[in-house]
């Protein structure tokens, strides 16, 4: 995924759009770049790496004018180079794009049969050589921007700037998110409303297929068939906190800290005033559901794959999960009566959003579990269920993968209670244990200290394997990516059952083991599969409660969190997962919250 942002403003734009950029970095950062457009003169900056070098590009080679467009990279098509970074420019026309043209190959065929010649392998310089090209046939900036979308297949959001246009500015969204702010005078545009923030409060989010022509005088919208189209200006309420650090070194510090948080505020906004009683939408109805699809990317599928247990065991239904990518292309077994189940915490992930659409017209609902409520997911869900974690800038999902746990915890007594296999007082009885949760995420916040201290063991290891049982299984799967993704310890997770069937090959004295085990009805099978690893000499760090690693006895190191009932356990033991992937990544000096090669949102396929 990258990050888009437009300014036709009132004074210099080259600060605005840099800070914009920062608030989007999180969408990718292998280059960066912008464009401007002064007394009519077209001219760029563009930087490899991380935002700070283009600032320090812009410090030597200022770059001046009140109209620009800036981008923040995700390679998809071509390495991290100067020469791919975006703005892409021909002639007089720059553009920036986040998405992917999936016939460029064909229009650069076509372009170089007309003597058009790219100098880069990218799908964006496409665009602005198709553009300039069409303006060289006579027509007009925004005519020459609308014929080259129509060519256009794949997902794009887009800005155009033009030579000599100093008060003029093009936007195109398409399976891609983009934004219009109103300024005083001045106009916008954005990948989200995070990046405007700091110009203007006042936002219209485009539909799919809209392209907007933009002076500072304002907006005219056009639908994907080319009319004139009305989309409502909306206050967005975007505390300035909610896009700090707030004090913390990270934002994936500041984002473990905040769950109580979040998950207090989940649970006010969908329970009644009493906090006994489920308030869902009307449409999140099970009462003829005969089966529930559970969709979802990277750790919103371990989410998924929690939640199975929850709406097996209280709802006595069958359920199925897949990750997104080889849902649609496996030509699953459909049913009218099936409820499919979308979890994304940005609501954009291209595998996430293009399953849905594959089978949203064949099951009787839709339901989006998500964070972004203006996200593509979320508006194309016939319901969408807010988790409400707030921005998650951090690249590595944590407070979102805990609200997602809750919402889908939620989902599943909903089931339960549609299918009568719960009575209005178990589910009360549910709700109250539910109610326990902000404080016990809170004592195991607690644990920060110790497990930062183990963490630095772990930090060693070249390898770690990650086991649990039940529903600590998808646990160790989650808890395997957070350690890789951001410290690059190669990681796995395991059933602890599967461990005798493979695994145990790799078991020595260097290979750290960490067992995800509440003192449950599953543990004693587990201190056993702990006890083949030791005899074989593997350094055992058990997670478990007081009564858990009192029956364990001796291991290599523990961590002890509090007893917790049993339903609410995959929250619980989620932080200390977090906590080790933190705290090792420090110790590894990596980038914690913007990892190498990783975005925040994967809105390619
Ligand atoms: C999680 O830590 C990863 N960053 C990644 O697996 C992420 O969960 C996945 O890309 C799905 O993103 P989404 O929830 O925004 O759809």
């Amino acid at each position: 995924m990258c990050g888009i942002v437009g300014v036709l403003g009132t004074h210099e734009v080259a600060p605005l759009i840099l800070e914009s950029l920062k608030r989007l970095e999180y969408r990718g950062y292998d280059s960066a770049g912008i464009a401007t457009v002064n007394n009519g003169t077209l001219d760029r900056r563009r930087a490899v790496g991380k935002l700070i070098n283009l600032s320090d590009l812009l410090v030597h080679e200022p770059l001046t004018g009140k109209s620009g467009i800036g981008h923040t990279r995700w390679a998809t098509h071509g390495a991290p180079t100067v020469t791919n970074a975006h703005p892409h420019r021909s002639g007089g026309v720059a553009v920036v794009h986040n998405g992917i043209i999936e016939n460029f190959k064909a229009l650069r065929a076509e372009l170089a049969a007309a003597g058009l010649v790219h100098e880069t392998g990218t799908d964006t310089e496409t665009i602005a050589i198709l553009t300039r090209l069409h303006l060289t046939q006579g027509m007009t900036p925004a005519k020459a921007a609308a014929a080259t979308l129509a060519r256009l297949e794949g997902a794009f959001a887009l800005a155009f700037l033009f030579e000599g246009e100093d008060d003029l500015m093009i936007g195109a969204r398409k399976g891609s998110p983009l934004a219009v702010g109103h300024g005083d005078g001045e106009m916008y545009l954005g990948s989200d409303a995070i990046a405007l923030a700091p110009m203007t409060d006042r936002i219209t989010y485009l539909e799919e297929g809209d392209w907007v022509v933009l002076t500072r005088a304002g907006a005219e919208i056009f639908d994907a068939d080319g009319r004139r189209a009305n989309r409502a200006v909306s206050r967005i309420r975007l505390d300035q906190t909610q896009v700090d650090k707030g004090g913390y070194r990270h934002f994936m510090a500041k984002e473990i800290a905040e769950q109580p948080a979040v998950l207090q505020a989940a649970l006010a906004f969908h329970l009644d005033p009493s906090g006994q009683a489920l308030s869902l939408p009307d449409e999140v109805d099970f009462s003829d559901c005969d089966r529930i699809t559970l969709v979802a990317c990277g750790t919103g599928f371990y989410a998924a794959q929690v939640a199975k247990y929850w709406f097996e065991q209280l709802a006595r239904i069958q359920v199925e999960t897949d990750i997104a990518s080889e849902y649609r292309y496996r030509q699953p077994v459909l049913s009218d009566k099936a409820v499919a189940i979308f979890i994304s915490q940005s609501g954009e992930t291209a595998d996430t959003l293009a399953a849905l659409r594959h089978v949203r017209d064949q099951v009787a609902r839709t339901i989006g579990v998500i964070n972004v409520p203006t996200s593509s997911i979320a508006r194309e869900t016939d319901v969408a269920l807010p988790i409400l974690a707030g921005p998650e800038i951090s690249v590595a999902s944590t407070k979102g993968f805990t609200a997602q746990l809750l919402v889908l915890l939620l989902l599943a007594l909903k089931a339960g209670q549609d299918r009568g296999t719960l009575s209005a007082d178990q589910v009360k009885d549910h709700l109250a244990t539910l109610a326990s949760l902000p404080g016990l995420m809170r004592q195991a916040l607690d644990r920060n200290e110790e497990i930062d201290k183990i963490a630095r063991k772990l930090a060693e290891a070249r390898d770690v394997l990650y086991l649990g049982r039940g529903m600590m299984y998808p646990l160790a799967l989650e808890a395997a990516l957070k350690l890789k993704e951001i410290s690059y310890i190669h990681a796995e997770g395991y059933a602890s059952g599967e461990l005798k069937h493979g695994p145990i090959a790799l078991i020595d004295k260097t290979m750290p083991v960490v067992v995800l085990a509440p003192r449950d009805a599953l543990f004693e099978k587990t201190v056993s599969n702990m006890q083949e690893v030791m005899a074989r000499q593997g350094q055992v760090l058990l997670i478990s409660d007081p009564a858990g690693l009192e029956e364990a006895g001796e291991v290599w190191q523990s961590i002890t969190l509090p007893t917790v009932p049993e339903l609410i356990a995959p929250m619980i033991y989620a932080v200390p997962a977090q906590l080790l992937a933190y705290h090792a990544a420090m110790v590894r000096g990596t980038d914690v919250d913007q990892p190498r090669n990783l975005a925040k949102s994967v809105t390619v396929e």
